[in-house]
């Protein structure tokens, strides 16, 4: 398929059109007229480096670096201790909450930052699977998730399964299957809102729907979501979710996530993690545990302020974006990226595996290849970063805050490159890294 990409909407967004094609000095007219292209100077970028890895590990904002000195120097080097209280370091977790709040379609106070992606489903999956309409339904005992899903999310499932004796069970189907499978015995579906390897989305409200019909919940990880698509957890019905906060959040290497509960169900959720910065008043050192009337019931220990400050910054570059405009340039750029690629490297074996329609993927691509890792080590090592998963794919994913249009037609004429020269088969590229 060919791709014409030379055309710009009234409202300055891209307008793809399907046929012709697209030259890399079009791509430079899209970028000089990209109404987010302001955002890119909010970055550091490396030189010589395409990036479309956001959607592992966000790049570094601007900002990052300064904001982590001050806290350094002024925070802890000066302040010391007084700094929880000068720097108003003990509000950041509700704080940087907040700022994450309308990126995911929450209210401000329904969104806290704390721990790890891992950790906060532990924390709402069990809060949700011991809520007395559920603990005392012997017949409501199944968490339904995906077959697929992110290990981690599986995992913690499998754990809490042994917690609780068997109690409740996870049950795994294939994700098409979801919706189906809802029925009275689930307490939990737990699913991945935009899968990390193929990047399919799924349709929230719909979702919601069901899950509500049938009495279930639904615990929705948001890691390859937010801030790539825009998302209205209130507005689809959403009670419960979880996400990174160092992918397209920007927040930095292990950066603390957050967690979203909807502002009813708050004081009804019991955390087993029931650590001294959830309860009611931290600083009475009482001996009885009683949670936080709102989100900070859903903090366990000290938040990590120097991880919280980075992801500040990472949140705060998108201030002044649209984020239906985001959308529409993922989405532009996706497309672009899908059409140069089936067009230069379809017949070199790259197979694109993600949703052909829209509405059906979040802002990455994934091809299969039968040399996938060695290939993606050899486009790597060309400047163009974006990874592996097992067992056959390279991922790349679209950051609209910093990916420009010529990126993308560049890393294509890379990736050609490669293939046609079969660089990855150098015995460099075939050594399996531990992190793909
Ligand atoms: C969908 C999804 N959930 C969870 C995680 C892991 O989160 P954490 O390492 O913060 O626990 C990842 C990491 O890539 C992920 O892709």
């Amino acid at each position: 398929m060919k791709t014409q990409v030379n055309q710009v909407g009234q409202n300055g967004d891209p307008q793809l059109a399907q046929g012709g094609t697209t030259t890399r000095e079009q791509c430079l007219v899209l970028d000089a007229t990209d109404p987010l292209g302001f955002t890119r100077r909010r970055f550091h970028l490396p030189e010589g480096v395409i990036y479309l890895d956001g959607n592992s590990l966000g790049a570094q904002p601007l900002n990052a670096a300064a904001a982590m000195q001050h806290a350094m120097r002024e925070g802890w080097g000066d302040q010391l201790i007084r700094a929880w209280n000068s720097h108003d370091w003990v509000n950041l977790p509700s704080k940087v909450g907040a700022q994450i709040a309308p990126i995911v379609g929450a209210t401000a106070e329904e969104v806290i930052v704390a721990d790890s992606t891992s950790v906060n489903l532990f924390k709402l999956l069990a809060a949700a699977v011991t809520m007395p309409e559920v603990a005392n339904n012997p017949q409501r005992r199944v968490i339904l998730s995906e077959a697929e899903n992110f290990p981690t999310d599986l995992y913690v499932a499998q754990g809490l399964s042994a917690l609780l004796d068997g109690k409740v069970v996870l049950r795994t189907v294939p994700r098409a299957a979801l919706r189906n499978a809802i029925d009275d015995s689930v307490a939990v579906v737990l699913v991945t809102h935009v899968d990390y390897r193929t990047g399919h989305m799924l349709d929230m409200s719909k979702l919601n729907a069901d899950a509500k019909r049938a009495g279930a919940m639904v615990l929705w990880d948001l890691s390859h979501s937010a801030g790539a698509v825009p998302l209205a957890l209130n507005n689809d019905g959403a009670e419960l979710a979880v996400g990174c906060g160092y992918k397209y959040l920007n927040g930095g290497p292990g950066a603390p996530a957050y967690l979203y509960v909807k502002q009813h169900l708050q004081s009804q959720l019991s955390v087993p993690l029931s650590g001294w910065f959830g309860h009611r008043q931290p600083f009475e050192f009482a001996s009885d545990y009683v949670p936080a009337a709102d989100m900070r019931r859903f903090l366990c220990g000290t938040p990590s302020v120097l991880g919280t400050i980075a992801l500040e910054t990472g949140v705060r570059c998108f201030e002044g974006v649209d984020m239906a405009r985001l959308r529409n340039k993922s989405l532009a750029l996706s497309r672009l990226f899908r059409q140069l690629v089936e067009a230069q490297c379809g017949a070199l074996g790259l197979q694109c595996i993600s949703p052909d329609a829209d509405d059906e993927r979040g802002s990455q691509l994934s091809f299969s290849h039968d040399h996938a890792y060695a290939l993606m080590q050899a486009i790597i090592g060309r400047g163009v970063i974006g990874d592996f998963r097992r067992p056959n794919l390279v991922r790349f994913g679209f950051t609209p805050l910093y990916t420009r249009y010529v990126d993308v037609w560049d890393a294509v004429a890379v990736i050609r490159d490669v293939l046609e020269q079969q660089s990855w088969r150098n015995p460099q590229y075939q050594q399996q890294k531990t992190v793909t």
